[in-house]
């Protein structure tokens, strides 16, 4: 049985912590002992289950433990990298959560840590980088790619052969048009149609999608 804990809290700790139990009812060996959480305290309780203690905490628990990282959040992605970072969680010690629900292609890479909802879709070529999210019906197009550290919203499609870079975040229902990038750190807002690649650090919304910020 592996045993996890989840870096994290409401949100997408509760979406990975729903994953997690619907491995285990398909079958797979694995458990969730709880969070680790800088905002809650040793008692609390995110919905049924424990809060262990803080985030730096992950060291001293035992060495058989698997850790999923649920700290994204649209626009401060810079600043939760650095911590992280700052964890120096190996690699060794992170798991990846992927849904039973969800189609991926043979020949998909998925990196460590990351997590892939329900009814998504990884089509051939594709890679999905490290400690990145996609969320429920998002679609991965064949030889896209998905950096570290991104978000795939729910329901948002990657065309083929495009490219989300590092920390950059594609909001519900947003589309990359083929062999389209959006740049490290760029946000997608909900709905928008990406057309053209972006600077780095850029907001979009709508369709086309224009520059908010
Ligand atoms: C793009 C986004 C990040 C902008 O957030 P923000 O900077 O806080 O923007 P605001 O909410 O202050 O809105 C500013 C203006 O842009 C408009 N706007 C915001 N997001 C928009 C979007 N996705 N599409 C069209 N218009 C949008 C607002 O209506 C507002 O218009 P107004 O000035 O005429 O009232 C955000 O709206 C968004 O789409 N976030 C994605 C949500 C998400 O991914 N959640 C997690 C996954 S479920």
């Amino acid at each position: 049985m592996q045993s996890i804990v989840l870096i994290g809290g409401y949100g997408d700790g509760l979406v990975a912590a729903q994953i997690i139990a619907d491995m285990r009812s398909a079958g797979c060996s694995v458990s969730l002992l709880g969070f680790l959480n800088d905002a809650l305290k040793v008692g609390d309780t995110i919905n049924c289950w424990p809060v262990l203690g803080k985030i730096k905490d992950w060291e001293g628990l035992s060495e058989d433990i698997q850790f999923h990282i649920c700290l994204h959040k649209v626009g401060m992605m810079d600043a939760r990298i650095k911590l992280i970072e700052s964890l120096c969680i190996p690699e060794s010690r992170l798991i990846s959560l992927v849904h039973p629900a969800a189609c991926i292609a043979d020949d998909v890479i998925v990196g460590k840590g990351s997590m892939i909802c329900q009814h998504v879709t990884c089509q051939p070529g594709s890679v999905i980088g490290n400690i990145t999210t996609i969320r429920a019906g998002a679609n991965v197009g064949h030889d896209a790619k998905l950096g570290n550290y991104c978000y795939l919203g729910p329901n948002a499609s990657l065309c083929g052969r495009s490219e989300v870079k590092t920390g950059a975040h594609v909001g519900p229902n947003a589309v990359v048009v083929d062999a389209v990038v959006l740049e490290q750190f760029s946000i997608a807002g909900a709905g928008a149609v990406i057309f053209k690649s972006t600077p780095k650090y850029s907001t979009w919304i709508g369709n086309p999608a224009r520059r908010a910020k």
